[in-house]
């Protein structure tokens, strides 16, 4: 969490600073601030968002060619002006800004305070900025080489970035678990905590290692140190997105142009894996590991919130396909229950960002126990991907709505390759079912393309519900984890309560929620055990419940019970998560415009969790 940029070069930085934090506030947006370097260090901070950092500085002098900003999700301290970022050093000769959180700031707070240092915020930032100032001071050392002591006495986690009065055309940036890239323009230097504000000026940028300081001068090139004084190479990559993928394109919101993004996303993920005619799927990242995969006595999928949804659907996908048993586990539950690991495990992390500080933790302990570890990440160049033994991008290019959408349906759709790999050569499929499936899997494109054409019915119901306090959410085999992902999107974004359930758990418990006030999700098919969630419908038909039911087209039984239908096309059992799950971010989205919600940064949420 938390968003940072910063700006060193021959332009006026802060105009470039404020659009990088409006980049970023995905990933916080609880107060925001910036440090200018002319002269003096001037900082300017407030609560709220970017926008109310702009209304802050109205008037103020703003004039300056470096600067760094940031903006926050709280950690430590409320969010208020005080807490918020930059930070001063005691002297104010310094000042920091810092995504991750300083696991040992209370020892080191103390002892400073006994040292004489006051500190005017709650934060473990402000202690990290007072600690460099002490040992600059304390042991008659260079900035760069105070910065290396501290960050060496420091647990935890940090992306930070520091301005100093003393050397205006200088910055240095450092990084453990919290990311930071390095883009390198012409005659300027821009930091930034994924590549979204720099990729309008430069396309070189360098991904800064764990434990590595950056350190940038004016007119001279990038250096960088590891924390123990290793000097390193730059390694320059060059960013292959584009700018509009990063612009809202006309639509009134990203989630809302992510959701119609996705034929598009599925496609890319798709795109050079599948080739139905010649009956290849084929996973470059993964193609060394397939022997790795075919030994496994067992899958392990680890992730977190949406993700983890993805990986449930995995699970029906590799059991179903592949006959390999599956486990979906929460990284954070993970990581803390002395799991069962052993080396013929292969451990799937799937994460949009790559950098959710759980799941990270959980594949390092699943790689020290000797599992092999494969990627499903989304941001190309991010942790996770850099700490995996191998991997496959979904390619569904930047995500800016907090509530993931394409990412989501592009996760499904690689579980969904890597299935079908397996399931060919472990030779659990055969080949004539296997042509079929991938036959069909290429048309899931145009089918959601179609999907989305439904808008009419959904913004009906959306209408309709959208003053009620709870929903419930209820599907079946593979449509259970779609029942839990439709209620996490509603929950996430319009503040409605849902729950998502296996339709028949309904009878052990929240059935006794339902009434006429209580509308009832339904994602029924025509597939799988059909039958068996039209009793379910009946069920809560019976109990005067509102069914809301996303049917097969042409569906006739389910559209006789149900007070409201919405069609998916036809398709195999296996794809039809990725076809309902369409309808139901719809849903959700035209709820939360409809209660004049903050869609794309919904309260007290954020894109990337850098923190457990
Ligand atoms: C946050 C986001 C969710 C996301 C989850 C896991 O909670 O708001 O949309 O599903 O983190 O993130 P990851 O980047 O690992 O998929």
């Amino acid at each position: 969490m938390c968003g940072i940029v910063a700006y060193l070069g021959e332009k006026q930085a802060f105009p470039i600073l404020i659009k990088g934090l409006q980049r970023l506030e995905y990933r916080g947006y609880d107060s925001a601030g910036v440090a200018l370097l002319n002269g003096d260090i001037a900082i300017h901070k407030t609560k709220g968002k970017v926008s109310d950092l702009q209304d802050y500085v109205k008037g103020k002098k703003t004039d300056a060619t470096v600067g760094i900003a940031h903006t926050r999700w709280a950690t430590h301290g409320e969010p208020n002006q005080q807490n918020a970022h930059p930070h001063f050093s005691h002297k104010q000769s310094l000042a920091i800004i810092h995504n991750g959180i300083i696991e040992n700031y209370a020892p080191l707070k103390e002892e400073l305070i006994n040292r004489g240092y006051r500190f005017k915020s709650d934060t473990d930032t402000e202690v990290l900025i007072n600690l460099i100032e002490d040992i600059k001071i304390k042991e008659e050392v260079s900035l760069e080489e105070a910065v290396r002591i501290a960050l060496n006495q420091v647990i935890g986690a940090y992306a930070i970035v520091i301005i100093s009065n003393d050397k205006p055309d200088e910055l240095i940036a450092a990084r453990k678990g919290s990311p930071l890239v390095i883009g390198i323009g012409d005659n300027d230097f821009y930091i930034a905590s994924d590549a979204t504000p720099i990729v309008e000026y430069t396309k070189n940028v360098v991904y800064l290692e764990d434990e590595e300081i950056a350190y940038l001068k004016k007119g001279e090139e990038l250096q960088i140190k590891t924390i123990k004084n290793q000097k390193k190479t730059p390694y320059i990559q060059e960013l292959e997105w584009n700018l509009s993928k990063l612009e809202k394109e006309g639509y009134e919101h990203f989630m809302l142009k992510e959701i119609y993004e996705q034929p598009r996303s599925i496609l890319d993920s798709m795109r050079g894996r599948l080739n139905a005619k010649k009956g290849i799927v084929s996973l470059g990242g993964i193609i060394d590991y397939e022997q790795k995969l075919l030994k496994a006595k067992r899958i392990i999928m680890i992730a977190c919130g949406t993700s983890w949804h993805a990986g449930l659907v995995g699970e029906y996908l590799f059991e179903d396909l592949a006959r390999v048993p599956v486990e979906v586990e929460y990284a954070s539950e993970f990581r803390y229950r002395n799991p069962i690991i052993n080396e013929d495990d292969v451990v799937i992390a799937i994460s949009q960002s790559g950098e959710t500080a759980d799941t990270l933790a959980a594949i390092s302990l699943a790689k020290e126990k000797g599992a092999t570890i494969l990627g499903i990440c989304n941001v190309v160049g991010s942790s996770i991907p850099r700490t995996t033994h191998a991997g496959s991008y979904t390619h569904a290019g930047p995500e800016i709505g907090v509530a993931s959408t394409k990412a989501f349906t592009s996760q499904v759709t690689v579980l969904t390759l890597m299935a079908l790999r397996l399931a060919q050569i472990k030779g659990t499929i055969p080949k004539s079912r296997f042509m079929q499936l991938l036959a069909e899997m290429e048309t899931i494109p145009g089918k959601v393309e179609k999907t989305l054409k439904s808008a009419a019915k959904i913004i009906e119901i959306s209408e309709k519900f959208q003053g009620v306090s709870n929903f419930l959410y209820l599907g079946r085999g593979y449509n259970f984890p779609v029942a839990l992902e439709g209620a996490l999107k509603l929950k996430e974004i319009s503040y409605i309560h849902a729950e998502g359930y296996p339709a028949a758990e309904m009878k052990h418990g929240p059935i006794a929620l339902i009434d006429e006030n209580m509308p009832v999700v339904f994602i029924a098919p025509h597939k799988g055990i059909y039958e068996k969630i039209v009793s379910n419908i009946q069920e809560v038909k019976a109990r005067k419940g509102v069914v809301i039911a996303i049917v097969t087209e042409g569906d006739s039984v389910v559209k006789g019970i149900a007070d409201y239908t919405i069609e998916i096309p036809e398709t195999e059992e296996i794809f039809t998560p990725i076809l309902a799950s369409v309808p139901l971010q719809k849903l959700a989205y035209h709820i939360a415009v409809l209660r004049g919600c903050n869609v794309d940064q919904p309260r007290n949420l954020a894109k990337s969790v850098t923190v457990e």
